[in-house]
Formats: C-alpha cells, sequence, structure tokens
C-alpha cells in the first residue's frame, strides 16, 4: 500500500478529491495532509476527513528557503510517505528538496503545460484568445512546472468567460485528473493519461 502525503497551501480541494479517491481497492492510502499556512482551510478538511495532519508556517523562515524545508522534512519523514502530491501547494521548492524526492512527487498546475508555467495562467490563456484551456498533472522536477507529464484534461473556453469562470471550469476537470493520475501513478503505471472532455 503506497503511502501518500498531499501538501497544501489553502482550500485543498484537490486534497479532499485525492483522499476521498484513496478507498477499497486502491493502491494508496493518504497518511499526512501538510500545509505552508496554518490557517489553511484544507487541514481542517483533511482532519475531517480522518487524515493526519501538520503545518510549518514559511513566514518566520523569511528567505531561508532550505530552512523551511528542513523543517518539511520532518512530518513528511515522520509519515514515511512514499509519493508526495502537491495540491495547490503554492511555495517553490528548492532543487534540493525536489531532488530527494525525484520521481516520487506530482504537481497539478491549472493549464495545458507546457503553455503557461507559472501564475495566472487563466488570465494569459483568455488574453491568447485559446479556445481550449486545462490542467496538468505532472512530476516535480527543478524546472518550475516543467517535469514528465502524467496526464491532462482539457475544457473549452467559453464566449464571455472571465478568469473566474475559466478557473472554476479547469478546477473541475483537475478534480477528476488528479485522483485518475494518482491511481495510475500508485500502481506504477507512468504512462500518461488524456482525460476525455467531461460531460
Ligand atoms: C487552484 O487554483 C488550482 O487550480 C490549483 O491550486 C489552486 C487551489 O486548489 N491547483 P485547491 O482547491 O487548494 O486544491
Amino acid at each position: 500500500m503506497k503511502r501518500v502525503a498531499i501538501l497544501i497551501s489553502g482550500g485543498g480541494s484537490n486534497m479532499v478529491k485525492l483522499v476521498e479517491s484513496m478507498t477499497g481497492d486502491h493502491p494508496a492510502r493518504p497518511v499526512l495532509v501538510l500545509s505552508n499556512d496554518p490557517e489553511a482551510a484544507g487541514l481542517s478538511r483533511a482532519a475531517a476527513l480522518g487524515v493526519p495532519t501538520a503545518a510549518v508556517d514559511h513566514r518566520p523562515f523569511g528567505r531561508d528557503r532550505a530552512g523551511f524545508e528542513a523543517a518539511l522534512l520532518e512530518p513528511l519523514e515522520a509519515a514515511a510517505s512514499d509519493l508526495i502530491c502537491l495540491a495547490g501547494f503554492m511555495r517553490i521548492l528548492t532543487p534540493g528538496f525536489v531532488a530527494r524526492f525525484q520521481g516520487r512527487m506530482l504537481n497539478i498546475h491549472p493549464s495545458l503545460l507546457p503553455n503557461y508555467p507559472g501564475l495566472d495562467t487563466h488570465a494569459r490563456a483568455l488574453a491568447a484568445g485559446d479556445a481550449a484551456a486545462g490542467c496538468t498533472v505532472h512530476e516535480v522536477t527543478t524546472e518550475l512546472d516543467g517535469g514528465p507529464i502524467l496526464g491532462q484534461a482539457r475544457v473549452p473556453v467559453l464566449p464571455g468567460d472571465t478568469p473566474e469562470t475559466l478557473a472554476a471550469r479547469v478546477l473541475k476537470a483537475e478534480h477528476r485528473l488528479y485522483p485518475a493520475v494518482l491511481r495510475r501513478a500508485a500502481s506504477g503505471d507512468r504512462t500518461r493519461l488524456d482525460l476525455p472532455a467531461s460531460p
């Protein structure tokens, strides 16, 4: 049984879907939900689902990323996680931390990578006049929002879309994509999954 740690910074809607998916014959179980913000709403949602939680506030560390990450390692190692899922985790990790988990750390990004790495993905897709948008689950490497793509889900861009309406449509696709990719990855299958457009 693979042990999965999920890192969040906010509401944790993706975390909830991942936790809820790991039941029955699923080859993984959630062992920790960890946040860089002790006030993250996702922490209470994880606790309500019976998942152990921890928080390491990044603010006292200032620019000392290595110090923050050393503190982050403690609960991660205590949980003996095999796989790490970044889910709405908004801190950039150093190459040292990434190298430690290379091949065992996934992230979900709200664009069709390689398009729009970084922030404000929906506004950028709208400004470009794209007909489609979506989300990507990828292995985390030292290249921000780079790494091997494990899955994508596409959504249409509709007339009158705002970044908010598009974000909401993409988030629903994230909630379908991430659990499906995690299940594959946890069973050792790294073939790319392209989800059909949602019904
Ligand atoms: C959302 O913008 C999502 O697209 C991205 O992280 C943000 C928060 O997600 N993956 P969550 O609700 O905390 O999972």
